[in-house]
């Protein structure tokens, strides 16, 4: 059995995440997508929204399971099984970041000797970010180019309900 963990914010998920998951899917028997909680960044979406996103978005891509973890990568890693790490990589800014981490994390794993492996980003979603879905939706941008078929419907109804909740306050 090979265990592979994507950590990742999923702030919200989108087909640049799909994407490097369902490829790590083929090169592994089991892929664990854990939303590392940072209780210091709430973000956006709460956590459950998140892993409900992920959800929906991953159904049907066979020997991927979510999981919300707080704690290291590492200790995720640990706690999964996984004794690689994998990551998405879009830009040779994204490499001197992931590199940096994949060191630090390989330093922490210790005699567990966990291994930090990239996948480039796939050229047609590489200019797409959790950040950016971010920004589509507060302007009203449309969702569809970055957001997963699957979990697009899901999203809307939360940002329905963010801006009705919003409405609400002021
Ligand atoms: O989707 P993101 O925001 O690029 O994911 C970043 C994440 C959550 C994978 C990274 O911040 C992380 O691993 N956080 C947990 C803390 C940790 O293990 N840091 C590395 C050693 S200092």
């Amino acid at each position: 059995m090979s265990v592979c963990l994507i950590p990742g914010s999923y702030d919200p998920i989108t087909r640049g995440h799909v994407d490097v998951i369902q490829r790590a899917a083929v090169l592994f028997s089991d892929v664990v997508v854990a939303i590392l909680r940072n209780p210091e960044k709430p973000g956006w979406l709460t956590w459950d929204q998140r892993e409900a996103l992920a959800r929906a978005a991953l159904s049907g891509i066979q020997g991927v399971s979510v999981i919300q973890f707080e704690g290291l990568a590492v200790d995720c890693a640990r706690a999964s099984g996984a004794r690689v790490i994998a990551r998405g990589i879009r830009s040779i800014q994204d490499f001197e970041y992931e590199a940096a981490m994949a060191r630090a994390n390989r330093e922490l794993s210790g005699v567990d000797s966990i291994e930090t492996i990239f996948l480039a980003a796939d050229p047609s979603l590489a200019h797409w970010s959790s950040s950016a879905a971010r920004q589509l939706a507060a302007f009203g941008g449309t969702l569809a180019a970055v957001i997963p078929s699957g979990s697009l419907e899901l999203l809307t109804q939360y940002i329905l309900d963010m801006r009705r909740t919003a409405r609400g306050k002021s």
